[in-house]
């Protein structure tokens, strides 16, 4: 908010020295050569470390590279999306029609993205999403405009059931929090363990962002599956976690997850994260010159350690750049601007990934165990992953 204020203050500023006259023509160029780019993230609740990450990652992307886009410089607008889906398409507005943003970078929650669709699908404004991986962004509502850096919901999912059957499982409950990214995500589970021979003997639910895991969890221990799968994030994924270890199931009855569980938590949740395996597209331990050299940059700029979270959003402002710099900073050249949003290869602290046709990246999944609060990468789970798209007409 702070940073609305000063880009309103410096605006006001310059209108008043334009008054004697002489001066607009020369500050109308240099206000049009800026460009306005969007948060719209959440930075209170469940997901606020979440939207923090994010925001870090653009940042430091954009920096790395001089600061500016495409020879510009940048005003940033930002908006706290608060994780509500009732309110997404208002704040996408503002973003849009008050602040006359050229680019949102949002969002985490999915119903929310649906929110940011709406308004980017209508006024043709560009989105990068760094996060929300609701299926139709890049799907059946897919659009030109619109670019993910991080996955659709079934991604990971869709490489966890083969390992899980791999180590023996062959009865499980999928548990989490019901909306578009726990149902995808639920949805990836059960046709990639399904396949692989295993049963989802139960799917359990509760509304977001509700934490009350009691019931559920006693529910767990009365059924006795061989294993638990789940999705949950940010402070609910540190809760569940823990409640978890607190009803005994820990030890007794594996837990797996979806990667978000154990993603900017490990501190929260301490013992009670150990031995957790997850699949997702990062991993903290990658051994690669590039994720070490990311690692060491962002701790030293921000005082934490990234997680998937940041990398999302550092490949978001890379992605931007690219574009940016590919028009040189015209963000009008809409042709030319997609066409080289389309075409990246982005070099990540994950690996190396390009996009789909559908705007979706193209990428590998890690199969990881959280050890010594760390996850740690122990195999590859899926090679070069793509969504399918399916019902994406990029035209229509
Ligand atoms: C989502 O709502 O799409 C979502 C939220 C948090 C995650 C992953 C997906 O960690």
């Amino acid at each position: 908010m702070s940073t609305r204020r000063l880009v309103l203050t410096r605006g006001a500023a310059i209108v008043g020295a334009a008054s004697t006259g002489l001066l607009l023509p020369q500050i109308a160029r240099a206000q049009s050569n800026r460009i306005r780019v969007g948060l719209m993230l959440p930075y209170t609740g469940t997901y606020a470390q979440l939207g923090v990450a994010i925001e870090n990652g653009i940042r430091m992307a954009i920096d790395e590279k001089g600061g500016k886009l495409g020879g510009r410089e940048i005003d940033w607008f930002k908006v706290d999306d608060e994780s509500e889906p009732a309110k997404g398409v208002e704040n996408a507005n503002k973003l849009v029609q008050r602040d006359k943003v050229q680019v949102i970078m949002g969002t985490v929650h999915s119903g929310v993205q649906m929110g940011i669709q709406k308004v980017a699908r209508e006024s043709g404004v560009l989105s990068i999403i760094p996060n929300a991986g609701v299926a139709a962004a890049t799907g059946s509502l897919c659009a030109p405009n619109v670019f993910r850096t991080s996955f659709t919901n079934s991604q990971p999912t869709l490489a966890l059931g083969k390992p899980m059957f791999d180590r023996r499982v062959r009865k499980a409950v999928w548990i989490t929090h019901k909306y578009a990214a726990g149902e995808e995500a639920g949805a990836g589970f059960k046709e990639s363990f399904t396949k692989a021979g295993g049963t989802v003997i139960k799917e359990l639910g509760l509304p977001f962002p509700q934490v009350e895991f009691q019931a559920l969890l006693t529910e767990i221990a009365n059924l006795k599956p061989d294993a638990v799968a789940c999705f949950f994030a940010g402070g609910a994924a540190a809760k569940f976690m823990k409640d978890y270890a607190a009803a005994g199931l820990k030890g007794k009855i594996p837990l797996y997850g979806s990667g978000f569980l154990t993603e900017g938590v490990l501190d929260a949740a301490g013992p009670a994260a150990e031995g957790v395996v997850t699949t997702l597209h990062y991993s903290d331990s990658l051994d690669t010159p590039r994720n070490k050299q990311f690692r060491l940059a962002y701790a030293k700029t921000f005082r934490l350690q990234p997680d998937v979270y940041a990398v999302q959003g550092y490949d978001a402002g890379q992605l931007l750049v690219i574009g940016a710099n590919a028009v040189r900073g015209d963000l009008n050249s809409k042709q030319a601007l997609y066409k080289a949003m389309e075409s990246v290869t982005i070099d990540s602290p994950r690996g190396k990934w390009t996009m789909s046709k559908s705007h979706n990246p193209i990428q590998d999944m890690y199969l990881r165990i959280v050890e010594n609060k760390e996850n740690k990468v122990i195999g590859i789970a899926a090679k070069a992953l793509a969504d399918s798209g399916a019902g994406c007409r990029m035209n229509a």
